[in-house]
């Protein structure tokens, strides 16, 4: 079975590919480097031994879509391509959506054209916006908050409206919890432009010196210590569901959300304390305001994808704090790691 990857160089897209090879399904890359380095092509084949094609591409050229899937036979597609920083779609709405959801339709377009009906989507738990109360399950009303939240609530009511205009359609809503670690190799991981906006990235690059120190964003939220909890997914398993929800694509027909977290939720304090015993570093912090836009507490009810996708997160903690770690040691430049000496 052959699966078009859209945004196959970017974080989460790499380690889906690594895990497609290895399950045996061939894969063609789609990716405009908007967000990842060509450099990722290599790697991802060295880890998993297999080769596949790549076309550097861009879904809002329609006519280059097109061309793949005259080109490839595709069975289903895994779409991860999309901007996904929160400020910067703040900053500038209109490359968000035009990026994002143009893109999609795009993509849909010409899947429907080939009459290829099998997705899987990169949502968000981002569309639960602020509730009262957690676990999120995925029957929750839904809401955004931000520009790019707001793109993914459109692409999942996109796509929903798709399958009522035709039941061909099969389709599973991945909504993401909050993706660290990297892969075990060290040969794979988050690669973010300039200064790192998520957790994770930030203490990193304190850890290896990059940058000074951590700022906690509020002690006073109503959690076991007062900073900000979050359901932390390593992306490994994340990239497992992947596979499962391709699984089930291909054999069924529908459209199905389903929340791809551990369920357990973990303190902004409890990452500090369990990434510097992974690293033997301290992480030096200081607490200050509350970040805009921020919630206090999310974390995931993950039954839904257990039940029917027969998936379950298995990396605890500590495992994603050592693969990130590993990952930034490894790659202190991330994938320009290639020095010129002149
Ligand atoms: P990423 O930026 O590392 O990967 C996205 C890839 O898409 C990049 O390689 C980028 O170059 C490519 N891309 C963007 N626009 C494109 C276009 N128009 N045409 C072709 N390629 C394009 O991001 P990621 O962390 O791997 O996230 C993958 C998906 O998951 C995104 O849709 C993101 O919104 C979603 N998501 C990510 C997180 C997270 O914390 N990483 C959480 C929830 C949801
Ligand atoms: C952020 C996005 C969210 C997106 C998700 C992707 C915002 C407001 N939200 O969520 O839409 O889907 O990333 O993973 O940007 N923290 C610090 N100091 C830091 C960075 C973060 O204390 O330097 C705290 C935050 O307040 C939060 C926790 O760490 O409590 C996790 O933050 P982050 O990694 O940015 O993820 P989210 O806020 O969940």
């Amino acid at each position: 079975m052959s699966i078009l990857v859209t945004g196959g160089t970017g974080y989460i897209g790499s380690h889906t590919c690594v895990q497609l090879l290895s399950a045996g399904f061939d894969i063609v890359l789609l990716d405009n480097f908007s967000n990842s380095k060509p450099e990722v092509i290599d790697r991802i084949k060295e880890i998993a031994g297999r080769d596949f094609t790549f076309y550097q591409a861009d879904l809002l050229n329609k006519k280059e879509i097109v061309s793949i899937f005259e080109k490839n036979k595709i069975d289903a597609v895994i779409h991860f391509a999309g901007l996904k920083a929160v400020g910067e779609s703040v900053s500038i709405p209109i490359n968000y959506y035009h990026n994002n959801i143009t893109g999609t339709l795009n993509l849909c377009s010409v899947m429907e054209q080939f009459g290829v009906y099998n997705l899987v989507f990169s949502s968000s738990a981002t569309v639960y916006g602020t509730q009262d109360q957690v676990p999120l399950h995925e029957d929750l009303p839904l809401s955004a908050t931000n520009p790019y939240g707001r793109t993914k609530l459109m692409i999942e009511n996109i796509l929903n409206d798709l399958y009522v205009s035709n039941t061909n359609w099969s389709i599973a809503l991945l909504r993401y919890f909050n993706p660290v670690g990297a892969h075990s190799s060290g040969r794979l991981g988050e690669d973010p432009n300039g200064i790192p906006n998520n957790l994770v990235p930030y203490i990193t690059q304190v850890a290896i010196g990059k940058l000074p120190e951590l700022k906690v964003y509020g002690n006073n939220y109503p959690t076991k210590d007062g900073t900000g909890v979050r359901d932390y997914i390593h992306v490994e398993d994340l990239s497992e569901g992947h596979i499962k929800a391709l699984e089930k694509v291909t054999i069924t027909s529908g459209i199905n959300a389903y929340n791809l977290g551990t369920g357990i939720g973990y303190s902004v304090l409890d990452m500090i304390n369990t990434f510097s015993k992974a690293s033997g570093r301290e992480i030096p912090y200081k607490i200050t305001n509350r970040r805009p836009g921020d919630i206090g507490e999310s974390f995931a009810d993950p039954s839904k994808a257990e039940k029917e996708l027969n998936w379950k997160a298995k990396k605890d903690l500590y495992e994603m704090c050592i693969d990130s770690w590993r990952w930034q040691v490894n790659n202190p430049n991330g994938y320009e790691s290639k020095v010129t000496v002149v």
